[in-house]
């Protein structure tokens, strides 16, 4: 029965998390709000927001769980992929703790933390099975075998399908993080009013860096083209007044040709594998447009089709202490040389 605590701070959200014997106690979230008039996290400034945070943070996370430290088992803690520095004051600050307390420490790969909130809340899906892990830094169709064996099949080679979304609404001249703000506006938009293209990428690599570029063209031609032509450029006052009148129709035109790209793939890779208890992950699973494509996809195919909760599909460390969970079951822990890494092999 053992209890994890465990700390998430690989990019603007510093979390913990209390977990008994494979049940979420307590998922504490500070988010921060300092990187909004930026239009994009600042790495400088989320690192020393994780210094102010982190203590309250995982103090009001034990309290929740109703957990002393003493009572705490293990630690785990976001070891890679992530801003260095935003990292470096979470797996810190675990190591610093275990030290104190004595207590194993376990180090988790973010992205395999990101499936494995699928297994947090019943009902669960049956080993193996796939997700498409969707959020602001990866998109990744992963195949897993077990809690501890998990293997990517398809990834992004270029822009992440967060990062379509925000690059688009950053475009649109929406503030950062768009994408929840194109998920609101599409609700109200005609998704079939306006045509951007799907990249023609061989086996289940997605591509999202095209889409960016067609959606600026076809801005700057205040909707007339998604093709560069210089004849058909529009003026800024033009371009303003087209987007005031159509971001309903714009936004839901937008978010239909990323969901059609991420479904297209995840279909081949059902239909590759044989596979059909199926999860969607990452912050931009809670793009409504996604959720209900992917459960309408989900019905014809005769998949199971499983998402997180909302609080455990964004950034957040329940996630993180379930993978230390079975990271713990399967006995993998980590000794005090282990260093936080930005980029990591699975
Ligand atoms: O998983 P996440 O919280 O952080 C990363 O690990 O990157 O994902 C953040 C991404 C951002 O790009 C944000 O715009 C996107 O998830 N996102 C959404 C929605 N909610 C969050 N994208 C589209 N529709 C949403 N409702
Ligand atoms: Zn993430």
């Amino acid at each position: 029965m053992p209890t994890i605590l465990a700390i998430e701070s690989s990019c603007d959200e510093t979390s913990a998390s209390v977990c008994v014997d494979g049940k979420i106690l307590s998922n504490y979230i500070a988010n921060q709000t300092i990187h909004e008039q930026y239009g994009g996290v600042v790495p400088e400034l989320a690192s020393r927001a994780h210094m102010q945070h982190i203590v309250p943070v995982v103090d009001a996370a034990l309290k929740t769980a109703g957990c002393e430290l003493s009572s705490v088992d293990g630690i785990a803690f976001t070891q890679s992929p992530g801003l260095i520095g935003s990292l470096l004051v979470g797996s810190q600050f675990a190591k610093s703790l275990a030290l104190a307390l004595n207590k194993p420490l376990i180090a988790v790969h973010h992205m395999q933390a990101h499936v494995l909130a699928n297994l947090i809340d019943d009902p669960k899906p049956s080993f193996p099975f796939l997700c498409l892990t969707v959020s602001g830094g990866h998109t990744q169709i992963v195949v897993c075998e077990s809690p501890v064996n998990m293997k990517v099949i398809g990834e992004t080679i270029d822009d992440a399908a967060g990062e379509a979304f925000d690059k688009s609404a950053k475009l649109l001249a929406l503030p950062y993080p768009g994408g929840p703000l194109i998920d609101k506006y599409a609700q109200e938009g005609d998704a079939n009013r306006f045509k951007f293209p799907e990249p023609r990428i061989e086996g289940l690599n997605f591509s999202f860096s095209g889409l960016k570029t067609s959606v600026l063209y076809f801005l700057q031609n205040a909707g007339t083209s998604n093709l560069f032509k210089e004849e058909f450029m529009a003026t800024e006052e033009e371009k303003q007044v087209f987007i005031r009148d159509n971001l309903a129709d714009i936004c839901a035109s937008i978010q239909q040709r990323i969901v059609t790209i991420l479904l297209n793939k995840l279909k081949k890779a059902a239909m590759e594998t044989g596979i059909t208890d199926i999860c969607l992950a990452g912050g931009v699973s809670a793009n409504s447009g996604l959720r209900k494509a992917f459960s309408a996809m989900g019905q014809k195919n005769n998949w199971k089709t499983f998402i997180p909760a909302f609080q455990y599909c964004t950034d957040n460390a329940g996630m993180i202490a379930i993978t230390g969970y079975y990271k713990w079951l399967a006995g993998q822990f980590a000794d005090m040389s282990v260093t936080a890494t930005a980029r990591a092999e699975w």
